[in-house]
């Protein structure tokens, strides 16, 4: 059967569905996506999760950093991935100074969703009052905590985060905090393992990881990476799903059922 032909029987997942999945233990998978071939791809296969995420500055663009994406740019390549999604979940990543302001974000996100197909965007920080003021008008939220790429030129490198103590508590009481501000998903990115165990067990909302170690509710990956075509070193906490795999399908099947099983990741790609 044609893949689009029965886009209406089939229903997309929902942030309850989401919620549901990690109450009964069930690890949520997630892949970024960029376009609609793909999206097709990893929908067909069953992942979870598509994050049309602003990596794609670095992977689709050819940029050094996310820093260059526009809003405009994020609202075409959800289109692209909505318009072939038929039960994945799509997030959406606010690009950097998208959110500066809650009425910044509100009107940002009211594109990502109404022009995008988002069902829930994501934003980079503690932005507490943002997350709060999207969530009052509506807007789903996903937080996005440990190493933040919008910061890079802060940060000087793309490094863990969380391995000292002051910094580990930090990023505990920020994960509450966005919880509280009613986020309904929160991505952990290059913390310790252990870190992102007590976070996962400490919040009710789903915990996505990514460099995360094994005990998130959920992973993510940059497909590009897992699929061993990105321009730049793929991270250590990735994994070339392509090695063992005949087919760019086989690769995503094999990338579903490693987290589905708990055997991805490994030790090797953690911190
Ligand atoms: O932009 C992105 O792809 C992301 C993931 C690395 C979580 O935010």
């Amino acid at each position: 059967m044609n893949h689009y032909a029965d886009k209406s029987t089939v229903k997309p997942l929902t942030v309850n569905d989401l919620a549901a999945m990690k109450l009964r233990g069930e690890k949520i998978t997630c892949l970024t996506a960029y376009d609609a071939s793909f999206s097709a791809l990893i929908d067909k296969v069953g992942v979870d999760m598509m994050l049309v995420g602003d990596s794609l500055g670095m992977v689709v663009q050819g940029h050094d950093t996310t820093l260059p994406v526009t809003i405009n740019d994020m609202v075409y390549h959800a289109r692209c991935v909505s318009n072939a999604r038929r039960r994945a979940f799509v997030i959406v990543d606010l690009p950097f100074m998208s959110y500066t302001t809650p009425v910044v974000a509100a009107k940002n996100a009211a594109r990502l969703m109404q022009s995008g197909g988002a069902q829930m965007v994501k934003l980079e920080g503690a932005r507490i009052e943002v997350v709060s003021f999207l969530v009052d008008q509506g807007i789903p939220v996903c937080g996005h905590l440990g190493l933040l790429p919008q910061l890079i030129n802060q940060l000087g490198s793309y490094k863990v985060q969380g391995k000292e103590p002051a910094d580990a508590a930090r990023i505990i009481a920020d994960a509450h905090q966005l919880q509280q501000a009613g986020a309904g998903l929160l991505v952990l990115e290059c913390v310790p393992a252990e870190l992102a165990r007590l976070i996962s067990d400490q919040l009710s909302i789903p915990v996505i990881g990514i460099g995360a170690g094994l005990d998130c509710d959920g992973q993510v990956l940059v497909l590009y990476d897992m699929l061993n075509i990105g321009i730049a070193k793929r991270p250590r906490f990735s994994k070339n799903f392509m090695q063992d795999a005949a087919t760019v399908e086989d690769a995503i099947h094999a990338y579903h059922q490693a987290v589905k099983q708990s055997h991805f990741p490994g030790t090797e790609h953690g911190f």
